[in-house]
């Protein structure tokens, strides 16, 4: 059985129907407090499998919840997080800080047999879950609903991204792929971006990243980019943080494509099947 979480019903139900497994009917409210009450009645089985993207403080705490609920009713209890919230604090930048991903990784490894996990952002963050944990890779899928592009460039805005790049690029069939050198101050949050050696003057340019938050590393290298045709951008997790969209807008992007592991207006592509062949 199929239970989600309240920010990735679409998502759940694509792998119900990917699994055809029954979808479990949650119910989500608030106390007047503002504490949450995630409810799943009439649900039992051999295997529960819980699907939360954790992209709030809100979701991590409902997550524990529904966990809680299947292990009390299921053999077994499988947890897709399709987005992993603090993964990207994988270390103490800075003195005293926490390592939040070990910190959240810790607390859903509780509640469940395993855990998997899409395209974090380091794959090292799995092994900060006591359970077995696995991350699937959906961006092979991010080719899809790109248009027929003339002389394809598939940039990644920093190196860490290339094989995300080379990844769509042989998805989408062919085309070239390069990378800009980004350096972010960590005390200031200023990113700066080294212009991509290939040319783009007159060609169709694909930026690939696992993540869009702010926008702010997306068009930092789109106003690099010398006179290209159209410039597509694509990613495994939309977040899309406040006025990101329009950023990427006003950077001249054509369209912006992500996955379902965050449910936003630009995710067009389902990371179910890729998510269905590892449960
Ligand atoms: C960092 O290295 C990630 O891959 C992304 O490039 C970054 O997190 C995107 O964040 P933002 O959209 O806020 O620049």
């Amino acid at each position: 059985m199929i239970i989600p979480g309240s920010a990735s019903q679409s998502l759940a139900a694509a792998l119900a129907t990917e699994l055809d497994e029954p979808l479990a009917s949650v119910e989500y409210e608030s106390f007047a407090d503002g504490e949450l009450l995630a409810r799943a009645p009439d649900v039992s089985g051999e295997r529960a499998v819980v699907v939360a993207a954790t992209d709030s403080a809100r979701a991590h705490v409902e997550l524990l919840q529904l966990q809680e609920v299947a292990d009390r009713h299921f053999a077994e209890v499988v947890t897709v997080i399709p987005y992993m919230g603090y993964a990207r604090q994988d270390q103490a930048f800075r003195d005293g800080e926490p390592v939040s991903a070990r910190a959240v990784a810790r607390a859903v490894s509780t509640g469940t047999d395993r855990v998997l996990t899409v395209n974090p952002h380091e794959p090292g963050v799995c092994d900060f879950f006591t359970v077995p944990c696995g991350a699937v890779d959906a961006a092979p899928m991010l080719a899809e609903p790109l248009p027929s592009l003339d002389d394809p460039l598939f940039l990644a805005p920093d190196e860490g991204a290339t094989a995300l790049a080379e990844t769509v690029r042989d998805s989408y069939g062919g085309g070239e792929t390069d990378h800009f050198v980004k350096e972010r101050n960590y005390d200031t949050g200023e990113v700066s971006m080294t212009p991509a050696a290939a040319e783009t003057a007159g060609r169709d340019v694909v930026l690939v990243d696992d993540i869009i938050a702010t926008g702010g590393t997306m068009s930092s290298a789109i106003s690099q980019l010398a006179d290209p045709r159209e410039v597509f951008v694509t990613c495994v997790h939309p977040m899309l943080a406040k006025n990101a969209r329009t950023r990427l807008a006003t950077a001249g992007v054509t369209a912006v494509y992500g996955t379902d592991t965050l449910e936003r207006p630009v995710s067009s592509v389902s990371a179910a099947p890729a998510i269905a062949e590892r449960l």
